[in-house]
């Protein structure tokens, strides 16, 4: 269940109304480089203008803003990016661009969702196309996943507690990046990452250690021979992207790759009970309905369901502190 807010606490209704601004403005500084033009030290508005190929006053504007948001600091008379913000610029070892290039993708598309909220459809293209019309951006929005992945999913070997290696088969892995911390976690475990063709690309560049085979989740088996069996099959993040129906089929089809003993772990974003929290993901289930048709966020109860209803054994459901819990079961 998720806490009951207090009936009376005041909400900061203007606040949330314009919080649209602070992410504009730290796109805007990241992918006009002025981010990038500040990062090594103080810097004059018409020396980042003229680099950069920018409008002086505008630029001016936008350092103002960068500052009141804490992003930028004022030093003698130029600015420069504040310590707290390294991570904006692109050559910072963990930097944040290509997740702001992902998010600015999604900002956009999120100016649809009141026509979501009418008519129940995503705004954004299907996958596939995307994949197909701009693969550029398809690569960015997978290497920012990969990066989200580095900051975020270290969590998921202890959670998934696969006490022996194996083969594991990464289905829909994307770059790969889950079946990495995995193999870098537990000794004697091997992974394959399975996805569309077009993702090979990607997965070579962030895990060129990790064998990828092409494969699709349309197809039975997704595209595996029969016969082939595999000691873990992953799910990280793929359920989510479909309706009920196909996520059904998705773990049918999971299920029927694993080994006798193997176990199919799912990585999901996971909606309490009662669909009101945690706040990180229902903010995310609305991701979904603009992002992926009939996409969603499933509950506890929904997932670990699915497990139990192609007959896996010891299914459960273990979370950290994160928004994103792992449900496994067993083939018998
Ligand atoms: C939300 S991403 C998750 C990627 C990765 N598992 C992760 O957790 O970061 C969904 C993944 O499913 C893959 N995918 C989508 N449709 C697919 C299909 N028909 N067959 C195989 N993979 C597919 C995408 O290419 C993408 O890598």
């Amino acid at each position: 269940m998720s806490p009951a807010a207090p009936t009376s606490a005041p909400v900061d209704c203007l606040g949330l109304l314009t919080a649209y601004q602070h992410s504009a403005i730290l796109a805007a500084a990241v992918r006009t480089g002025v981010a990038d033009a500040i990062a090594h030290g103080p810097r004059h508005v018409e020396e980042i203008a003229a680099e950069r190929g920018l409008h002086a006053p505008s630029v001016r504007k936008l350092l103002g803003a960068m500052v009141a948001l804490g992003l930028a600091v004022r030093e003698g008379d130029g600015h420069r990016l504040a310590d707290g913000a390294a991570e904006l610029a692109s050559d910072h070892p963990g930097t944040l661009a290509t997740i702001v290039e992902k998010e600015w993708f999604f900002y956009k598309a999120w100016l649809g969702l009141e026509d979501a909220v009418r008519d129940g459809h995503a705004r954004i293209a299907p996958w596939r196309e995307r994949l197909a019309r701009d693969p550029g951006q398809s690569e960015r929005f997978l290497g920012a996943l990969d990066d989200l992945a580095a900051r975020f999913g270290g969590g998921l070997p202890a959670l998934a507690g696969l006490e022996r290696g194996g083969r594991l088969l990464d289905v829909g892995g994307g770059a790969g990046s889950h079946a990495a911390n995995l193999v870098a976690a537990v000794p004697g475990l091997e992974a394959t990452v399975l996805d569309l063709p077009a993702v090979e690309r990607v997965a070579r560049v962030r895990h060129p250690e990790l064998p990828f085979v092409a494969g699709d989740l349309e197809l039975p088996r997704f595209g595996r021979p029969d016969g082939e069996s595999w000691d873990v099959v992953l799910l990280a993040n793929i359920l989510h992207d479909h309706p009920p129906g196909v996520c059904r089929r998705l773990v049918r089809e999971a299920a029927g790759l694993l080994a006798p003993g193997g176990t199919l772990l799912l990585y999901e974003w996971v909606l309490d009970e009662d669909r009101d929290g945690p706040p990180d993901v229902v903010l995310f289930a609305v991701m979904m309905l603009v992002e992926n048709e009939g996409g969603a966020a499933y509950t506890a109860g929904e997932l670990s369901g699915w497990l139990e209803e192609v007959g896996l054994q010891g299914v459960e459901v273990r979370s950290g502190a994160g928004p994103i819990a792992v449900v496994r079961g067993r083939a018998r």
